[in-house]
């Protein structure tokens, strides 16, 4: 979609160059060979739709961004508004111990969550494991994980943004 954009960009650019080294409407038409008013007209009417397609575009891409990159995730999994917060979250206390490549964290305290998660079957069963590793520690009790970083809405929002990115 972005290379597509810019090929157009890059056109728009160049027919809009071209006119102009012609010397505007009137030299583009005459370099083109249209006799009269007419094609003057006409060379007019396609720098205003070049113009306005130039503006077009860029703030559709604009917009475009705008509204996808806050909820799509590395690897493109679409977030809902909960696991947005939950990746805030996340972010914020995890990241030092734990690697997750939906947040770009490489920690090596803890385990690999894109590497444990996916062991487990369901996004069910994944949510589960990680909201009861946060409330009541890792299962097997070892290791330094510390207890309750988050607890009620706020667990339950990282564990579902975790089990909705980890391996992807
Ligand atoms: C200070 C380092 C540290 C921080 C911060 C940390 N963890 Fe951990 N985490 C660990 C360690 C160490 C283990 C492995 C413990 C074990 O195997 O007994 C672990 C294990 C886990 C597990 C696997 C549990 C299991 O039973 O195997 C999950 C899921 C997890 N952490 C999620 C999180 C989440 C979510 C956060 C943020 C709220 C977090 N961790 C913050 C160190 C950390």
């Amino acid at each position: 979609m972005l290379y597509v954009v810019l090929a157009v960009f890059i056109l728009l650019g160049l027919g809009t160059f071209f006119v102009a080294m012609r010397g505007g409407p009137r030299g583009a038409s005459d370099s083109l060979h249209v006799e009269g008013g007419m094609g003057e007209h006409l060379v007019t009417l396609g720098i205003v739709a070049l113009v306005v397609f130039g503006l077009a575009v860029p703030a559709f891409v604009l917009a475009d961004n705008g509204d996808h990159k806050a909820s799509v995730a590395v690897g493109g999994v679409r977030l809902t508004k909960d696991e947005i917060k939950g990746r805030e979250l996340f972010a914020h206390a995890c990241t030092v111990c734990h690697t997750l490549a939906a947040v770009k964290s490489v920690g090596r305290i803890g385990p690999n969550l894109d590497v444990l998660l996916p062991t487990i079957p369901t996004l069910e069963q994944r949510k589960a494991f990680v909201l009861s590793t946060i409330l009541e520690g890792p299962a097997l009790g070892k290791g330094n994980m510390p207890a309750d970083l988050y607890v009620g809405k706020e667990a339950e929002d990282v564990a579902e943004f975790v089990a909705a990115v980890a391996g992807h």
